[in-house]
């Protein structure tokens, strides 16, 4: 009797298995960043069938190291601080536990997600609906650049996880729209950024509003000091996970380009014409250089989107959404979207502008290599930068080497993945139409229908692509034209001028 109870059990998983639309298999080589697991599966953790179902039907096979460690003392309702490689799953290792600890019947706010940018706010809302997609739950974004009045009516009706950014989800609470007294889980992702000096003040009056026994659990790749005042004065007993012995991702390969300011544009062609880019982006130290350098690309004949804080919040989404769905292959953008962003087409970064602390270098890198996989990063490096380089080096224990004359495409380039040609401009760059392929795979950040009917004139990806100054001189900025910094090339110097600046 037994025996043939176990086996109708077997069928009836074997059934429901079977039922699930799972994606194709990603073949990808992954590095040991997130196999060197102890091997448990996501059934170990006694999850509600619905929510197995959405994360196999993500594709997730099997849970990664950082999802091994949060999801079963997560479970438990105890405080965490965790630490964990860039790209190496802990969205999903919140989300996954807070998923499970929602009850669905009740039609109050359980649960807040705060991360520092409206993209990623974005994004992880995605993850919570695609994770949850079997579950019936009710997943709110509220970030600033949207209208209040939309986000008071959406919380009239059932909001189960609220997912914000600082500044709207405390306006929300002041005015009493939503009630935090009710959550259980206050969730930070990019934790050390969300308390940085910027955010502290906001954050602690949020924690205001929550009941004295809340959950509190804390991620992000990288930990400066000032979070443990934190977690000694908010947290209680928190459990530490820190999976950084040592800090950048094993998939990504890091050179730099010793060059002069002026030959930057030039060394960025020369990399389009012989990089295998399926995917790269690209970036600046400021909006303004964000803008100069993408009407610069365009000029060159090649495509890009661009995107930094000072846009309309519109702009930035649609962008973002294009992006991430193949529409182009080339985002300038500012540390805007350092933190968190995952597309996982990307296989190219481009530190056009060289950052000035190891944290942004680690989390800009680290938007290639996603999930354990091959990934580039080059950055430009001028004689003035040389200091932060050699310091960037230090404080991440790794070597940043100069890029060789040919970098060997197996390095960072999948075999199946579709872009397996450098990039060509077109000729007429006015009609360079964007690049339209397929993302190599399902990702579960992908179809948020919100966003497939863009603002009106705007459907075409092309409206993201800069005007060519020729088109509207007087818009161009300062500086573009040819008295422009950015104007002169100097042919291929950047291969034989590449000597490490010493600090
Ligand atoms: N168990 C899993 N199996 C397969 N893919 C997974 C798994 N967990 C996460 N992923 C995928 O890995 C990618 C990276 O995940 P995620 O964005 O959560 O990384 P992260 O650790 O938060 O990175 P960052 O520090 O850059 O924010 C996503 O595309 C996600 O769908
Ligand atoms: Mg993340």
């Amino acid at each position: 009797m037994a025996s043939t109870k176990t086996r109708t059990v077997g069928e009836g998983e074997q059934e429901w298995k079977q039922s699930l639309k799972v994606p194709e298999k990603d073949l990808r080589f992954q590095t040991e960043d997130v196999t060197a697991t102890k091997g448990n599966e996501f059934e170990d953790y006694y999850l509600k069938r619905e929510l197995l179902m959405g994360i196999f039907e993500a594709g997730f096979e099997k849970p990664s190291p950082i999802q091994e460690e949060s999801i079963p003392i997560a479970l438990t309702g105890r405080d965490i601080l965790a630490r964990a490689k860039n790209g190496t799953g802990k969205t999903a290792a919140f989300i996954i536990p807070m998923l499970e600890r929602i009850n669905t019947a009740n039609t109050h706010v359980q649960s807040l997600i705060l991360v520092p940018t409206r993209e990623l706010a974005l994004q992880t809302s995605q993850v919570c609906k695609t994770l949850g997609k079997h579950m019936q739950i009710n997943v709110m974004v509220t970030t600033g650049g949207t209208t209040l009045k939309d986000d008071i009516m959406r919380l009239s009706e059932t909001v189960h996880v609220l997912v914000g950014t600082p500044g709207r989800v405390l306006d929300l609470a002041d005015k009493g729209v939503v009630n935090l007294k009710t959550a259980e889980m206050f969730i930070m992702d990019e934790a050390d950024k969300l308390l940085s000096q910027e955010f502290t003040p906001v954050i602690e009056k949020l924690l205001a509003h929550f009941q004295a026994k809340r959950q509190i659990l804390l991620y992000s790749a990288t930990f400066p000091l000032m979070v443990k005042e934190f977690k000694d004065k908010f947290m209680v007993k928190p459990y530490e996970i820190n999976l950084m012995d040592e800090l950048t991702l094993k998939g990504i390969t890091q050179y730099y380009a010793f060059v002069e300011e002026k030959q930057k544009v030039h060394c960025l062609n020369t990399l389009f014409s012989k990089l295998h880019i399926n995917q790269s982006i690209i970036f600046c130290n400021s909006t303004n250089r964000v803008e100069l350098l993408a009407r610069k690309i365009t000029e060159l004949g090649y495509s890009c989107f661009y995107s930094h804080a000072k846009m309309l919040q519109q702009h930035r989404n649609r962008v973002f959404h294009d992006f991430r769905n193949g529409a182009c292959r080339n985002l300038v953008c500012s540390d805007l979207l350092t933190r968190g962003i995952d597309i996982q087409a990307v296989n190219v970064v481009i530190n056009f502008d060289f950052p000035k602390n190891a944290e942004t270098y680690l989390h800009r890198i680290g938007r290639s290599g996603r999930f354990g996989h091959l990934g580039l990063a080059i950055n430009l490096v001028t004689y003035e930068d040389r200091f932060n380089l050699y310091r960037i080096e230090q404080e991440l224990g790794t070597e940043i080497l100069p890029i060789p004359a040919v970098i060997d495409k197996r390095l960072y380039v999948a075999p199946s993945d579709s872009q397996d040609a450098p990039q060509k401009p077109l000729k007429n760059p006015q009609s360079n139409p964007p690049v339209q392929y397929q993302p190599r795979r399902h990702n579960p950040h992908q179809s948020n229908p919100r966003y497939t009917n863009g603002p009106p004139g705007m459907r075409d990806g092309n409206s993201y692509r800069p005007a060519h100054p020729s088109q509207n001189p007087e818009n161009a900025p300062p500086g573009y034209h040819s008295t422009s910094s950015y104007s002169q090339p100097h042919r291929n110097r950047y291969y034989r001028s590449n000597k490490k600046p010493t600090p």
